[in-house]
C-alpha cells in the first residue's frame, strides 16, 4: 500500500466516509545550522518525504484523530479545551489548531488520519511536516485560503514553541510550506525575504546517511544552545546575533563564558558560509559548497557541540571515501549527515559507509537520496 492508501484506509476504516487530502514535506539544508533563530540566513528545500492527512469536517467541535504510523492509535480534543492531548503526535495537531484561532481564524471540528514516510527524529524535521499539513489543510476548509503562507509557517513554529518546548526557528516550517520542486532557497530568517535558486549540481547527488541516533529537541540542549545565543546577543547590544561581528565579539571575550563565546563564533562563521554557498552554487564551483560543509560540521561538532561520536564517525568516513562535502543536518544530537557525492563514487561511498558503520555500531544507516520537492499542497 502507497502512503496515500494507507492513510485512507484508516480513514474510512474510522469514520465510514471520504475526506480531502492534504500533504506537506520534510526538509533538507544544505548550510546554515542554528543560524534561523540568530536572524540569519538559511539554505533548506522541501524533500519528496511527505505527512499526509485525509480531512474531513465533522460539524461538531471535536477533532477526532488517528495516527496510521502509531498502530492507528486515536485521539480526540475538544476545540475549546485548554490543555494539549497527551500524545505528542497530537499536541502537534493542537497547537496548530489553536494557534490559528489565536490569530483570528477559523477551526471547526473534523475527522483525520495521518501518516507520513518523512523518518522520526532524523532531522529531516517531520514535526514540521505535520504542522504544515495541518496549517495548510486547515486553512483551506476552514478559511478559504485568507491566511497567507508566512503566517502558515509562523503557526507551526509557534506550535513547537507553545505545545511542544522547542524554541526552534522558522527554518524547517518555512522550507515546509515554501519548498518547490528542484529548488532550494535562500532564506532571510529576520525579513523571511527568500530567493529560490535551481538545485541540479551537474554530477553530483546528494546522500542523507541517517545515523538512527535518535534526539529529542524538547528540553534538549537545543534550548539551551539558543539561549547561549540569545545571552551573546544581549551583551553586544543586539537583538540578534545577524549583525554582530568577529571584532564585537571578541571584544567581549572575556566578560561571556568561554561556552557562549564559542557558541556565538560558530553563529558568526556559519552566517557567511551560508553566502558563500549560496555564490558558488551558482557557479558551479562544488568543491567550494563542499569545503564549507565540511568546516560547518567541524564547527557544530567542536564548537556548537551539537554533534554525537556516530556523526562525527559518519563524517569522517565520507572524508576518507572522498566525498566533496559532508556535514550533520538539522538540530543535531544525533539523526542525519547531508552528503554532496560524486555521481560516480556514490555508490562505493553508501556501501563503505553502511559497512564500517555496522561494523562499529552494531546497526546499518538508512540511505536516501535526496530529491527536492514541493512544499505543502492539497492533492
Ligand atoms: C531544528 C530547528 C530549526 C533549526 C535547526 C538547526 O531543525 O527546528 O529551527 O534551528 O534545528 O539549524
Amino acid at each position: 500500500m502507497d502512503l496515500k492508501e494507507k492513510v485512507h484506509a484508516a480513514f474510512e476504516q474510522r469514520f465510514a466516509t471520504e475526506g480531502k487530502l492534504y500533504a506537506s514535506a520534510g526538509r533538507i539544508n544544505l548550510i546554515g545550522e542554528h543560524t534561523d533563530y540568530n536572524g540569519g540566513f538559511v539554505f533548506p528545500g522541501a524533500i519528496d518525504k511527505v505527512i499526509m492527512a485525509e480531512i474531513k469536517p465533522n460539524g461538531t467541535d471535536k477533532v477526532r484523530l488517528v495516527s496510521v504510523d502509531f498502530d492507528n492509535a486515536y485521539c480526540e480534543f475538544g476545540l475549546r479545551e485548554e490543555d494539549a492531548p497527551e500524545p505528542s503526535w497530537a499536541r502537534y495537531v493542537f497547537g496548530v489548531c489553536r494557534e490559528i484561532q489565536k490569530r483570528g481564524g477559523k477551526v471547526h471540528g473534523f475527522d483525520a488520519a495521518f501518516a507520513g514516510d518523512v523518518p522520526n527524529g532524523a532531522g529531516l524535521s517531520s514535526s514540521a511536516a505535520l504542522e504544515s499539513c495541518f496549517a495548510f489543510a486547515l486553512n483551506d476548509l476552514f478559511n478559504d485560503n485568507t491566511i497567507d503562507k508566512f503566517e502558515l509557517a509562523k503557526i507551526g513554529q509557534s506550535t513547537e514553541h507553545n505545545y511542544c518546548g522547542v524554541n526552534c526557528g522558522i527554518m524547517d516550517q518555512f522550507a515546509s510550506v515554501f519548498g518547490k520542486k528542484g529548488h532550494l532557497m535562500r532564506l532571510d530568517c529576520r525579513s523571511l525575504e527568500h530567493e529560490y535558486y535551481p538545485f541540479n549540481p551537474e554530477g553530483y547527488t546528494l546522500v542523507l546517511v541517517d545515523s538512527r541516533v535518535k534526539h529529542e529537541l524538547a528540553d534538549s540542549p537545543y534550548n539551551k544552545r539558543r539561549a547561549s545565543c540569545e545571552r551573546v546577543a544581549a551583551k553586544l547590544g543586539l537583538e540578534t546575533l545577524r549583525d554582530a561581528t568577529h571584532e564585537q565579539l571578541n571584544a567581549i571575550k572575556g566578560e561571556i563564558t568561554a561556552e557562549d563565546y564559542l557558541r556565538a563564533k560558530f553563529v558568526l562563521e556559519e552566517k557567511d558560509r551560508v553566502l558563500a554557498v549560496c555564490d558558488a552554487l551558482v557557479a558551479g564551483y562544488y568543491d567550494t559548497v563542499g569545503r564549507k560543509m565540511y568546516e560547518t560540521h567541524a564547527g557544530l561538532s567542536k564548537d556548537y557541540e551539537v554533534s554525537c561520536e556516530e556523526l562525527d564517525f559518519l563524517n569522517d568516513v565520507a572524508r576518507e571515501c572522498g566525498v566533496t562535502g559532508s556535514r550533520i543536518m538539522g538540530g543535531g544530537f544525533g539523526g542525519c549527515t547531508i552528503n554532496l557525492v560524486k555521481n560516480e563514487l556514490r555508490d562505493t561511498f553508501v556501501a563503505t559507509a553502511i559497512k564500517r558503520f555496522a561494523e562499529r555500531y552494531g546497526h546499518e544507516p538508512k540511505i536516501y537520496d535526496v530529491v527536492i520537492s514541493d512544499g505543502a499542497r492539497a492533492l
